[in-house]
């Protein structure tokens, strides 16, 4: 096997030296001779108008060394892949990894660096927002020093920030103190979605990420098994010109589940928590269309009970696809069939749960214990069957 690849890669166009003999050698020697040294990850995810002029200044900026970019896109509907893959066609250092189905910013992240070979990686935002001119100095100090990550921060004394609103700041530093809470490090911008680091760090906690989210090097750092030696670098975080951010009020939410993941994660999934806590709301609006209906409106009981419990059923659904299952989100006809089977799931799920509480009543079980027993099978119950049926994607 290694035999023949060796022999095909020792007669392929570029001469490998003669003196190494055939075998295992060879495969490392035109491999080390071949692959980039540095990977850049952009994320995108509508980006069309800045791909272009980001890689026009990647190629200036990393004339230097011997680099490739991976942008993963998520499916854009502008066709930012598309776009990438003709720049490839003249390039064949810019490379796409397209995304069918998917959304999410970490886990973007953590599948282009895995798409690689190349023994550093970089990541960088897509919109031109980070200074791309720090990657050679990044990876200067990475070679160079005795450090793990090299992180882009916009918090150096004597840093303004320019891109960011007053409200964004606040948030930001803010959402700072809060990942001290997971973090096994004192860093000036955890929140920071520029940096470069070496394969063997990655690989270290790969299997551990959460891939929950935005926050990437929170991520990074929480899963990592011993502290990520760092060093940081000062630059100016710009305007964006072209496209929009997509950083919206879910992203705070999807930061909740990562720091949550990080800290209860190993010993419950934090979506069956963030699951509950949708199931938990569903309550109250059963009681309030319920209270609506009988003492407002004086429908009849039943009546006014199977409205509240189809309209709860329904905004659980809805909180669950936008909140719990985000990265899975459902749209259009697929929509109405995941409310279908999550409807579905739900009626069995309250059989079940109404068969166990009397079950256990029946045998003397207090009450209250009985009722909360149910309503843990069902809630199980539930989350199980549509996070099979329902996100199954
Ligand atoms: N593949 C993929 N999938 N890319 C995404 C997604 C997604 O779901 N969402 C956003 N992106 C891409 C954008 O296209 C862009 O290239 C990059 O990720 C950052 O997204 P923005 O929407 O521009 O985020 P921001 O500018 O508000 O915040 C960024 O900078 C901050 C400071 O460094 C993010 O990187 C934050 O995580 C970071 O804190
Ligand atoms: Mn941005």
């Amino acid at each position: 096997m290694v035999d023949t690849t060796a022999k095909k890669l020792a007669s392929s166009a570029t001469p490998i030296s003669p003196a190494v003999p055939i075998g295992q050698e060879v495969v490392k020697a035109s491999l080390s001779s071949r692959g980039p040294e540095l990977s850049v990850i952009v994320p995108t995810f509508k980006e069309r108008d800045n791909v272009l002029e980001l890689v026009e200044r990647l190629q200036k900026c990393l004339a230097g060394c011997s680099w490739e970019v991976i942008f993963v896109d998520d499916d854009s509907p502008d066709e930012t892949a598309q776009l990438v893959r003709d720049i490839g066609k003249r390039d064949n250092r810019i490379r796409c990894l397209q995304r069918i189905g998917r959304r999410g910013l970490s886990s973007a992240c953590v599948e282009g660096m895995l798409a690689s070979s190349a023994p550093y990686l970089a990541v960088i935002d897509g919109d031109l927002q980070h200074d791309e001119t720090l990657l050679p100095k990044m990876l200067a100090v990475l070679k160079e020093e005795q450090t793990d990550i090299v992180i882009g921060t916009r918090y150096a004394p004597g840093n303004r920030i320019g891109g960011l609103s007053h409200s964004r700041a606040a948030i930001s530093h803010f959402a700072t103190r809060l990942s001290r809470l997971v973090l096994k490090a004192e860093l000036s911008d955890p929140m920071s979605g520029f940096f470069m680091l070496r394969r063997e760090a990655l690989e270290r906690s790969v299997r551990k990420l959460s891939s929950i989210g935005f926050k990437i090097l929170v991520d990074l750092f929480a899963s990592s098994p011993h502290p990520l030696k760092f060093t940081e670098l000062p630059y100016e975080f710009r305007t964006r010109k072209a496209g929009e951010s997509k950083l919206d009020t879910q992203a705070v939410w999807s930061y909740v589940m990562l720091l949550m993941d990080k800290l209860i994660g190993h010993i419950i999934p934090v979506r069956f928590v963030a699951f509950s806590l949708v199931g938990g709301f569903g309550v109250v609006i059963h009681l309030a269309v319920l209270t609506l209906l009988f003492s407002v409106v004086e429908t009849s009981f039943m009546t006014a009970q199977s409205i509240a419990t189809f309209a709860a059923m329904t905004s659980n659904f809805a909180l669950n696809n936008v909140l719990t299952y985000r990265d899975k989100r459902l749209r259009g006809w697929q929509w109405v069939w995941g409310w279908v089977t999550f409807t579905l799931a739900c009626g069995v799920g309250a059989l079940a749960n109404v068969g166990i509480a009397s079950y256990l009543f029946a045998r003397d079980i207090r009450w209250i214990l009985a009722g909360l027993a149910g309503i843990l099978v069902g809630a199980v119950w539930n989350y199980a069957v549509t996070t099979v049926y329902t996100w199954k994607k």
